[in-house]
């Protein structure tokens, strides 16, 4: 059974058909057409943390593909009601799919490793693979060849960075992150990035100089993410130095373009000026966590068997890779 718990779930192959999928979909949708290529298929979403985007995102994305979303209270007692194992299986019943945004990676493991029922991580402390994957939609749709190209993290090497620069490892994209060194991603990431990939150019630096001179596009994240408030003020004294700002961005080439996941904190990791620019692609990137949740949602029902190739080639869409 297919699940996404992290990139590393898939190849660099799966991962170009998700996205190609995505951008054909974002063009049927852009001229009113919306396939129920979903019919009658049921996601249940498990939220532990806050969300805007990845919520509605896949609630909107599931009923333009004709499939229902279920949004799970905390009624329903995952962790504390019964065995996660009796949970997930009963679960499995009456859902095609599952979507869960946990506080512990571990939890998102753990329901996936029963393999009842395709597992999406929508968000853990370690990895957020579905905004990598509207990360790459929209910057593939600002460039003709994502290849070679060079993206600018900075800020904490976060969940966001993490998966971010295992996306760019697969798309042979160039990563830097560019923070205080005590933020930096971890060793065991980076080896493990590099095991599975060993062309992978990432890298990590205080110079800012060195990080923005040669970026085609520049990212950044809210200084402290959910589950870290307790360190906040210490953050914030870290991070001050590198704050996008247009001094920052004067460092990076003419017309590089600014990504943020978002929620952002305006004044705080991004000003005003910067994230609201000609260059900015946020609300763009924004709207593109739909269309590329719709991509991931069709490759796993044909990998689960929930829709055939050629119900998709009957509405037009092709399966590339
Ligand atoms: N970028 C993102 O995941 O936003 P939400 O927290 O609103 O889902
Ligand atoms: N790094 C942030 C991302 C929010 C979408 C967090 O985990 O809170």
């Amino acid at each position: 059974m297919r699940h996404l718990i992290s990139l590393f779930d898939i190849t660099a192959a799966e991962l170009t058909t998700i996205i190609d999928v995505s951008h054909q979909l974002k063009t049927l949708h852009a001229t009113g057409k919306r396939p129920a290529l979903l019919q009658g298929l049921v996601l249940a979403m498990l939220f532990e943390k806050p969300s805007l985007r990845t919520r509605v995102s896949f609630e909107a994305g599931m009923a333009q593909l004709g499939g229902t979303a279920l949004f799970l209270g905390q009624e329903v007692g995952w962790q504390k009601r019964e065995s996660t194992s009796d949970f997930t299986r009963v679960l499995a019943q009456y859902a095609d799919f599952v979507v869960c945004r946990a506080n512990k990676h571990a939890s998102v493991q753990e329901l996936a490793s029963f393999d009842a029922v395709p597992v999406i991580n929508g968000l853990t402390d370690l990895f957020h693979p579905c905004q990598a994957l509207a990360d790459l939609l929209t910057m593939q749709e600002s460039t003709s060849e994502i290849s070679g190209k060079q993206v600018t993290f900075v800020g904490d090497g976060n969940n966001v960075a993490k998966s971010l620069a295992l996306a760019c490892a697969m798309s042979g994209m160039r990563f830097r992150l560019l923070g205080p060194k005590a933020y930096f991603m971890s060793n065991s990431i980076l080896q493990k990035i590099s095991e599975r990939y060993p062309q992978a150019d990432i890298s990590q630096t205080e110079s800012v100089s060195e990080a923005m001179a040669s970026a085609d596009f520049v990212y950044t994240d809210v200084w402290t993410s959910m589950g870290q408030e307790s360190e906040s003020k210490q953050r914030e004294l870290d991070f001050a130095p590198f704050q996008l700002n247009q001094s920052l961005m004067k460092h990076a080439p003419s017309g590089c373009k600014v990504l943020h996941c978002l929620p952002a904190h305006r004044g705080m990791e991004i000003t005003d000026e910067v994230i609201d620019s000609r260059d900015s692609l946020v609300i763009q990137q924004a709207g593109n966590r739909m269309h590329a949740q719709k991509g991931l949602l069709i490759w796993l029902a044909i990998e689960q068997g929930l829709l055939s190739v050629r119900n998709l080639e009957q509405h037009g869409l092709k399966l590339t890779g």
